[in-house]
This record gives C-alpha cells, structure tokens and sequence, in this order.
C-alpha cells in the first residue's frame, strides 16, 4: 500500500566533465549548483547503487531535483528508469549510496521521520496501477487510510475534491478501473498520488498509452497543479512532447547513472549515441517541427 504514495523532485546538474564521473561518486559538499546559483534540493541522491543478483542497474548515481521543478527522467528502455523511481521512495532496496529527502536522511530517519516524508510525496506508477476492486473514490482514498485518521464522510469529501482537480467528472469516482478510458485511468491515478496533498509527485511514464491529444492535456494539467500547488515534479518519460512543453530541466540515465542533466539543450547537446537518435532522430525532428508550428 505504501506504493500509493508520491512525490515530486528534481535532479541535481551533471554535466559532462563535472567531475562525478562513472564510479567516482560525488563526495561534494553543499548544494549542487547549476549556473544558477545554488537551489534548494528537495531530493538529494549520492552514489546511489541497485543491482540484482550479479548486476547492478544503477551504479554511483548523483542526482538532485530541485523545489517546484519539473523534472523529465528519460533513457532507453530497461536503464532503471522504474528502478531508480522506487529506490528514491523506498520500495527498491540500495546497494550503496544515500538518499536525502526535504533533508532528511532516509537511512537514519526514524519510523515517524519517514512517515512525515512519505506523506509528503505521490506517486502515479507505470500504467496506473489503480487496485481494480476498488472504486476511483476508494482507490484515492486508499492513501489517506494509511496515513490519515479521517471520518468516511470527510474522507469521501476530500477524494471527489482530488477527483475534480484531475478534470474527472464526479460520477468518474464511483466507478471501477473497468469502466474508465485510458486517459480517465492516468488521472485517477494522480488524483491517488494528489490524495495527501504533496509537496512532490512521482510520475512514471504517465503519458504512455495517450493519444497525442489526451497526453497534451495530461501535461497541461501536471503543468496546472504545479503551478497552482507549488509541486515539485519528477517525470519518468519517453514523450518528447512532454520534454520539450513541460520539463524545467531533463536528466537522461544510462551507463547506470545520470548521463547528463540540465535544460533542454544542454542535454540535447550531450554526445552519446542514445540521446543523439533520440533527440536528434526522425521522431524528433518531426515532434520539434511540429511544437515549431503551434
Ligand atoms: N524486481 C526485479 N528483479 C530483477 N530485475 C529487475 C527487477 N526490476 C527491474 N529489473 C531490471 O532492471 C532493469 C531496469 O528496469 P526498469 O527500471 O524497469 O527499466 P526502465 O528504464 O525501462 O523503467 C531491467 O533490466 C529490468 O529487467
Ligand atoms: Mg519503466
């Protein structure tokens, strides 16, 4: 159950020649900067190592998001993605490294610290992952029973409130995962990850499976509440789309770890084999082409 809680963050610049290369780690002191000045991290990984069995998946990986950011977290299929998104909200046991969240230290936080933390994130998993037998209504309040002692009518109260900030008609809310279209699924599933009023969702892939419209309007609404809620927002995403509308700041994973992050071109620009077909291939040509014409 506690995988229905979200959050939202943003990573800390790596640029290329930063000096956390592959197996270094960063031992860095203070605040990551990015030519900005310095900002406030809301998550803070260092050397962060997952693996299973003999391989690892993520190895020394630094990462910082930053408050009220959206972050785009893209890489080829099977980099760790996913993997990295649950090691952050604790569901994925770490090798090594350290995770710092609103600063505090995961690893020696006490039960009640992390419980403050983890109310304080959503998350809206791969595919929605709404329980079936549960109705819209009850599945966002599944993370307000766990960590809330509500009546059932206030409950009920806040759940159609969460349902209309996701732009779900309200008798969306006594109907099953069954009943809903595509896009109604991905939006109960954030009205879910929006249940304890976070300060940072965690968004997996929350387009994929959209047409281009109904993704269209999924990013204008993350974008929405980000600006009325003052969210913080860490996107997994393969849509170019939703890199180049929505994103403040995109951090691309491979060589198990944070190849480069920063603002649009500057990850663009990184030269790696991967990123240069995906932003530079036919697909995107075609997406930059068409975002040219709007
Ligand atoms: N529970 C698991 N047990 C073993 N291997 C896993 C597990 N979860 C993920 N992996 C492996 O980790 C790698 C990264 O997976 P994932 O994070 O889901 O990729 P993606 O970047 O596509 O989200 C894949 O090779 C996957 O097979
Ligand atoms: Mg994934």
């Amino acid at each position: 159950m506690a995988a229905t809680n979200g959050s939202a963050f943003s990573v800390s610049d790596n640029a290329p020649g930063s000096g956390s290369g592959a197996g270094a780690g960063v031992t860095g002191t203070g605040p990551v900067a990015n030519g900005a000045g310095e900002r406030d991290a809301v998550i803070r990984g260092r050397g962060i190592t997952v693996g299973f069995g003999r391989t690892n998946i993520l190895e020394n990986l630094d990462l910082d998001v930053y408050r009220g950011e959206v972050l785009g977290v893209v890489g080829g299929s099977g980099t760790g993605k996913s993997v990295l998104l649950r090691t952050l909200v604790g569901l994925q046991p770490r090798r090594g490294g350290t995770i710092d969240m609103f600063g505090t230290d995961i690893d020696s936080a006490s039960a009640a610290e992390r419980n403050a933390v983890e109310r304080r994130w959503g998350i809206l998993f791969q595919g929605g992952a709404l329980f079936s037998s549960l109705t819209v209504k009850q599945n966002v309040q599944v993370p307000m029973r766990e960590h809330l002692r509500l009546e059932s009518s206030l409950m009920d109260e806040l759940a159609e409130l969460k349902i209309a900030m996701v732009g779900l008609a309200a008798d969306a809310g006594d109907k099953y995962p069954s009943e809903l279209s595509g896009g109604m699924i991905k939006r109960a599933a954030l009205a879910r990850a929006l249940a304890l009023d976070p300060d940072l969702v965690f968004l997996d892939e929350p387009t994929s499976g959209l047409d281009p419209i109904g993704a269209a309007d999924f990013d204008d609404l993350i974008s929405k509440l980000r600006d009325t809620l003052g969210l913080t927002v860490f996107m997994v995403t393969h849509d170019l789309d939703s890199l180049f509308s929505i994103c403040d700041r995109i951090a691309a994973l491979g060589k198990k770890r944070i190849l480069v992050a920063g603002d649009l071109e500057t990850v663009m620009n990184y030269p790696d084999p991967w990123i240069e077909e995906y932003f530079h291939g036919k697909r995107a040509r075609a997406t930059a082409a068409g975002m040219s014409q709007q």
